[in-house]
Parts: C-alpha cells; sequence; structure tokens
C-alpha cells in the first residue's frame, strides 16, 4: 500500500488526495461511498419491486360499486334465499354464475333502482372474483365433490349488503387447504378404494394433496 502509494507519476492533486485525512467530506466525495449510496437505493427499489410482484392481481378486500344495489344481506340473509337458487352452475361446472334478469323478475316485477331494468336489459354487474386465465377453478369439483361450504372460501356473504373478496385467491391459498382438507369421501365408493390403499401406506387421514391436489397440471393449463 505504502509503495503503491509512494508511486512515482501521480499528480500533486492526486497525492493529496490519497494521502488525506478521513474527513466526511472526503468520504461523501468518494467514489465508494457514492457506490454504497447507489446501491443502497437500488436495494430498496429493487426489494419495494419484488413485494409489489407478490401482491400483484391480490385483490382481497375488492368490493367494487355495483350498477343496482343488491344486497346479499337482505336476500340470503334476511329473506334466506338459498345460494344454489341464483348460482345454479356451482353444482353443475366450473362456473358459479351470476343469475340474470329474469331470476330476479320471479319475485320483482320491477327493479326501480337507476334506469328501470326489465327482462330485456342485462345487468352489467362488475366481476369481483376473478383468477388469471392460466388458472383453473371449478365450483362443482369442490362444493358437490368436497362438499365445502360457499362461506370457507367466500366468508359471510349473508352478511355483506356489497360483495367483497373475502379470501386471497393466490396459488398459496390453493395450496395450503389442498395440503390440510381431508378428502370428503362419504358416499363416494372411487374414493373408498383409494382411501384404503392411502390408510395401508399412512396413519393420516388423506388429504387433497394426496389424490394429487398440488400436481401443476391439475390447476395450470
Ligand atoms: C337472489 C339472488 C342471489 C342469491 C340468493 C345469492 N346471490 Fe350471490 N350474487 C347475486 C348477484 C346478482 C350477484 C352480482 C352482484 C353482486 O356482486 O352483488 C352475486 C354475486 C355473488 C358473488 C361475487 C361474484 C363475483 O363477481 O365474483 C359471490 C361470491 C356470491 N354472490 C355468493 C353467494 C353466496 C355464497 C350466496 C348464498 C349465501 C349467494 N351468493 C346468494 C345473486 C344472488
Ligand atoms: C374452494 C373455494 C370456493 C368455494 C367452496 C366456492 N367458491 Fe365461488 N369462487 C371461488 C373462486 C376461486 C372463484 C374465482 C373463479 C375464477 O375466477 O375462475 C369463485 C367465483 C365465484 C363467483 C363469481 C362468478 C363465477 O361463476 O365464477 C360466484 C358467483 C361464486 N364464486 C359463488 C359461489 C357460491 C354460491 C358457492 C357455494 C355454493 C361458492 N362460490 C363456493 C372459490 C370458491
Ligand atoms: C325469491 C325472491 C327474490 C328474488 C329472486 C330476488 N329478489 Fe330482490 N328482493 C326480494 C325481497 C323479498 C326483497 C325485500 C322487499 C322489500 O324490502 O321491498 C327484495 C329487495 C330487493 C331490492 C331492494 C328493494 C328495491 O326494490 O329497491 C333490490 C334492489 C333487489 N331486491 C334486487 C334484486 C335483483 C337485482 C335480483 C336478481 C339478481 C333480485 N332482487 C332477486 C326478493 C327477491
Ligand atoms: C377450502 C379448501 C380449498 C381451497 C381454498 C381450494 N381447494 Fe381445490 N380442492 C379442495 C378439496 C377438498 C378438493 C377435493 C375434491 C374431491 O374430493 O375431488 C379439491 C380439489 C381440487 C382439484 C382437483 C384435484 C384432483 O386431483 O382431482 C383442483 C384442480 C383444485 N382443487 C383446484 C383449486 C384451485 C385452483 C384453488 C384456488 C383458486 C383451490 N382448488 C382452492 C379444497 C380446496
Ligand atoms: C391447487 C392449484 C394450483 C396448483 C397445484 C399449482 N398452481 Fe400455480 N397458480 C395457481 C393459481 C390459482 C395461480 C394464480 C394466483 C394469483 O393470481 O395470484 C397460480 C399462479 C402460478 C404462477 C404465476 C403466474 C403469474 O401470472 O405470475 C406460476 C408461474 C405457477 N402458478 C406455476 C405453478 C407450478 C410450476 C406448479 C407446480 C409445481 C403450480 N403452479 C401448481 C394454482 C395452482
Amino acid at each position: 500500500m505504502k509503495r503503491f502509494l509512494d508511486q512515482k507519476g501521480l499528480s500533486e492533486e492526486e497525492k493529496e488526495i490519497v494521502h488525506s485525512p478521513i474527513t466526511t467530506g472526503s468520504i461523501v466525495r468518494s467514489h465508494g461511498f457514492t457506490f454504497i449510496v447507489v446501491f443502497l437505493v437500488a436495494a430498496l427499489g429493487f426489494k419495494a419491486l419484488i413485494n409489489g410482484l407478490y401482491s400483484v392481481g391480490v385483490q382481497q378486500g375488492y368490493a367494487p360499486k355495483q350498477p343496482i344495489a343488491f344486497s346479499h344481506k337482505i336476500h340470503a340473509g334476511q329473506y334466506e334465499i338459498q345460494c344454489q337458487y341464483c348460482h345454479t352452475g356451482v353444482t353443475v361446472g366450473k362456473s358459479a354464475t351470476i343469475p340474470s334478469v329474469n331470476v330476479c323478475m320471479n319475485c320483482h316485477n320491477q327493479i326501480k333502482e337507476g334506469a328501470a331494468y326489465d327482462n330485456n336489459t342485462p345487468i352489467q354487474w362488475v366481476r369481483i372474483h376473478n383468477l388469471p386465465d392460466l388458472a383453473y377453478f371449478n365450483h362443482a369439483q369442490h362444493v358437490k365433490v368436497g362438499g365445502i361450504e360457499c362461506q370457507t372460501c367466500h366468508g359471510p356473504i349473508q352478511e355483506m349488503d356489497v360483495v367483497r373478496q373475502h379470501s386471497l385467491l393466490t396459488m398459496g391459498w390453493c395450496i395450503d387447504c389442498h395440503r390440510k382438507t381431508d378428502v370428503n369421501s362419504k358416499g363416494n365408493a372411487y374414493y373408498d378404494k383409494l382411501v384404503e390403499l392411502h390408510n395401508k401406506s399412512s396413519k393420516s387421514a388423506m388429504k387433497v394433496e394426496d389424490i394429487g391436489g398440488l400436481e401443476c397440471a391439475k390447476c395450470h393449463y
């Protein structure tokens, strides 16, 4: 180090810099300091970016205003209309489906809110729950085969005047439940065989994970 500093060929100005005592001013002016500051700023920025990515698409709590103030609290809570009466898809397939206006007209001959709605005017409901296209979720599989209550995933809908997204709907959320939920095998002959096989090799109850619930291809096209 000494030899390097005493090297010939350094200009007066350079010598002054390399020999000068370390002062706050010299630290601030040094390249090392600039580098550290730039590095810290970049690191903080990067962390914010990563945190941002984790929450991409996460819409927990999302409760948009709807074109008509339709209340689940009145219909499903107070008047105890079954969820399936309006969401007819839940036991048949992928989509739960939103009822069309003529379902409303079974009870209301007119809805007086805003512009009066009639059978010929579809209501433009704002969609609340929305998985990205790359993920596949099927209501019938969970509600009919799995025997899971709507509220387990959607929260106390019957108490909501305005529906809000109750769960995270992230991949971690799906996987977490598949790891800890027992397969509902009651009255399902196909599962009886699987359960028998499972119990031979394991002491714990058969989870969704044991029937392939963690396989990428089950949830991704
Ligand atoms: C009288 C018909 C009716 C009944 C009964 C009903 N719903 Fe709905 N539901 C709707 C309509 C209309 C919408 C769309 C407007 C809104 O979001 O409030 C909706 C929206 C929803 C949504 C949000 C859909 C989205 O956009 O992501 C969920 C979840 C839901 N209902 C669950 C339930 C559950 C659970 C029950 C039973 C406890 C139930 N509903 C009973 C008519 C009904
Ligand atoms: C295991 C969790 C789970 C259960 C149980 C469940 N849902 Fe859903 N629901 C979801 C997910 C996830 C979505 C978003 C699906 C998508 O975007 O493809 C959704 C979407 C919906 C929607 C929006 C429209 C549509 O067809 O996708 C309605 C309405 C709905 N659910 C109603 C119900 C009702 C009523 C029940 C009970 C009979 C129920 N859900 C049970 C997870 C669940
Ligand atoms: C099974 C019968 C039934 C169905 C189906 C039904 N409703 Fe209702 N609705 C009621 C009852 C009962 C009330 C409460 C009566 C009141 O307070 O006037 C009500 C109240 C309302 C109200 C608040 C009062 C008003 O008239 O302004 C709105 C808005 C409403 N319903 C919209 C809808 C929409 C939209 C649908 C279809 C998605 C629907 N309802 C389906 C029975 C029903
Ligand atoms: C509350 C618990 C719960 C949540 C949350 C949940 N699931 Fe499931 N899932 C189940 C159960 C229970 C079954 C088994 C149903 C049966 O018996 O076939 C299942 C089965 C499945 C299957 C069929 C697996 C197979 O091997 O046949 C797929 C695909 C699936 N879920 C996708 C999803 C996706 C995608 C999500 C998240 C958006 C999700 N699930 C969230 C409980 C859950
Ligand atoms: C139980 C259902 C389920 C299983 C099993 C599953 N995924 Fe996912 N995955 C999802 C859902 C739902 C999303 C969308 C989450 C969101 O929007 O936040 C997702 C999102 C993703 C994304 C993010 C895409 C993006 O838009 O950023 C990737 C990558 C991914 N999954 C890969 C995998 C791989 C690899 C496996 C197997 C090791 C796997 N997944 C298994 C349900 C599942």
